[in-house]
C-alpha cells in the first residue's frame, strides 16, 4: 500500500543493466546502477527543452506567463491560485524587508534564526485560522514532516489516504509509527483499519488532504473525521490546495464544511495561494504549543528569510480581505472545466482550481503535452508512480490571474491537441 514511498525504485522498474564504471578490481555499485537506470528512464522523454520534468523557464512575465523555448507561454501549472506572487503589495513588503534585513536568516529558529517577524507571522496565521497555536516551517513539505512525525511515534498508528502527497508518506515513515493507507476518500476503509488495528484509536493519527493535489478532488473530511473521532483518533488535514480557495475567509475546506471542531491540526503551505515559500501547522490544542520542540524538521533547519515572511504576512491580509480574488479564481476554474468537458476530455474531478485530464498511455500523454507547449500552453505531465492507479495525467492549475483570453487560448490548444490525438 505504501508504493508512493519508493517512487525512484518504481520509475526504474525495467531492469536494463548498465555496466559503466565496473572494472575487474572494483565491482560496479548497485546504487549507481539503479541511479543510472532512473536517469535513462527520465531521459527517454527528453527532447531538448521538451523534457516535461526538466522544463526550463527562460523568463517570467507575470504570475501566469513565462518564456519557454523562446516563446511566450501561458502557465497552467503554477499553483499561483491567486496570483499573489506578483501582487504589488507582496513584492513591496519583500523588497523593503530584504533591504533592511538581508537575504537569509542563516540559522534555525532554536539557534539565532528566530526573529520577531517569524513570531508575528505565527500569531497572524493562528488568528487567520481562529486557532490558539501555530508553528511555521521552511516549506510545506517540512510542515507535514514536522507535524506528523512530531506527533506520532513508535507504538502509535497513522492511517493516511492512498492518494496522499509524498510529504505525508515520508512524514509517516519518519515517525516510526505503524502506517496504513486507506482506499482513497473511503470512510468505510478507515473504519476497517480501526477494526483491524492492534493499536488503540487514541494512539492513532488520521491524515487527509482537503483537496487532493493530483485529481483535484475534495476529501470526504466530514465522514472520515467522524470515523476518526468515534475511535478517539486525532485528525490532521493538509490544506495545501484548499487555503485561499475554499471557505468564506479563504481558510480552506475545513472552514467551508464547518469542521473546525472535528479537525485537530491543519497543515498548510505558503507556496501556493500565498505566493512565496514556507509552511505551517495550526491547532487549538494547547498541548501542541511545543510541537516545535518535538519536530526535527523545525529544529534542525534554517528559518524562513524575512523577506518571505513579510510577503506571506501581506498575502494573508489580502486572502482574508479580498474575496473578489477567490470569486475570479472560481469563475476561471468553472469556465476551464466546462470547456474541457465540451471537448470530451476525461477530466478527473468536479470543477475546481486544480485537476487533471486522463491520457491513454505515456506516448499519447507526451504527444498531447508537447502539442500544448508548442501552442504556448504549459501544463504538468504526471506519470506513475507519482499518479494514482498508474494513470498518465496532464495536470492543470487555474489562477485568478488568468484572463478570459488565457482560458480561451488554453481551450483552443486542448481542442487542437485532442484532434491530433484522435487522428493518430
Ligand atoms: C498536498 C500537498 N502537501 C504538501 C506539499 C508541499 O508543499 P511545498 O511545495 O510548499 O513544500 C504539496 C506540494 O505540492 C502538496 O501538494
Amino acid at each position: 500500500m505504501l508504493s508512493r514511498l519508493h517512487s525512484a525504485d518504481a520509475a526504474v522498474a525495467d531492469d536494463k543493466s548498465t555496466s559503466r564504471g565496473a572494472t575487474s578490481e572494483q565491482p560496479y555499485s548497485e546504487i549507481l546502477r539503479r541511479a543510472g537506470q532512473f536517469s535513462e528512464s527520465a531521459d527517454r522523454l527528453a527532447v531538448g527543452h521538451l523534457n516535461p520534468f526538466e522544463i526550463v523557464i527562460e523568463d517570467v512575465l507575470g504570475p501566469v506567463e513565462a518564456v519557454i523555448g523562446g516563446r511566450r507561454t501561458v502557465m497552467f501549472g503554477t499553483n499561483s491560485y491567486l496570483g499573489l506572487n506578483f501582487h504589488p503589495d507582496c513584492i513591496k513588503a519583500a523588497q523593503q524587508t530584504v533591504l533592511h534585513y538581508g537575504t537569509g536568516s542563516t540559522a534555525s529558529r532554536v539557534a539565532s534564526g528566530n526573529h520577531a517577524m517569524h513570531v508575528a507571522l505565527e500569531r497572524e496565521i493562528a488568528s487567520f485560522y481562529g486557532c490558539r497555536e501555530a508553528v511555521i516551517y521552511s516549506t510545506g513539505f517540512m510542515a507535514n514532516l514536522a507535524a506528523i512525525s512530531g506527533l506520532a511515534r513508535e507504538k502509535d498508528a497513522i492511517f493516511l489516504d492512498a492518494h496522499s502527497h509524498a510529504s505525508i508518506f515520508d512524514a509517516a515513515r519518519l515517525s516510526g509509527a505503524e502506517v496504513h493507507a486507506f482506499a482513497h476518500n473511503d470512510p468505510a476503509d478507515v473504519e476497517r483499519l480501526f477494526r483491524e488495528s492492534k493499536i488503540a484509536g487514541t494512539r492513532t493519527l488520521v491524515v487527509l488532504e482537503s483537496v487532493y493535489s493530483v485529481w483535484g478532488d475534495v476529501g470526504d473530511l466530514k465522514s472520515i473525521a467522524a470515523v476518526a473521532k468515534r475511535h478517539g483518533a486525532l485528525v490532521v488535514v493538509d490544506e495545501a490546495h484548499g487555503m485561499g480557495i475554499y471557505g468564506k475567509h479563504g481558510r480552506g475546506v475545513v472552514e467551508h464544511l464547518g469542521l473546525e471542531k472535528e479537525v485537530d491540526v491543519i497543515v498548510g503551505t505558503f507556496s501556493k495561494s500565498v505566493g512565496v515559500i514556507g509552511g505551517f501547522s495550526v491547532s487549538n490544542h494547547a498541548e501542541l504549543r511545543w510541537l516545535r520542540m518535538m519536530a526535527r524538521p523545525y529544529l534542525y533547519t534554517a528559518s524562513l528569510p524575512l523577506s518571505i515572511v513579510a510577503s506571506a504576512r501581506t498575502a494573508l491580509g489580502i486572502i482574508s480581505g479580498e474575496p473578489g480574488l477567490r470569486e475570479k479564481l472560481w469563475r476561471n476554474a468553472e469556465a476551464f472545466h466546462a470547456g474541457l468537458r465540451a471537448i470530451g476530455l476525461d477530466v478527473c474531478s468536479a470543477a475546481g482550481p486544480v485537476g487533471s485530464v486522463r491520457m491513454q498511455g505515456v506516448k499519447t500523454g507526451h504527444d498531447f503535452w508537447k502539442s500544448l507547449l508548442s501552442q504556448g500552453i504549459y501544463v504538468n505531465m504526471l506519470l506513475p508512480p507519482a499518479t494514482p492507479n498508474g494513470e498518465v495525467l496532464l495536470r492543470f492549475s487555474i489562477s485568478a490571474a488568468h484572463t478570459p483570453e488565457h482560458i480561451d487560448a488554453a481551450l483552443k490548444a486542448f481542442r487542437a491537441a485532442a484532434q491530433v490525438a484522435k487522428a493518430a
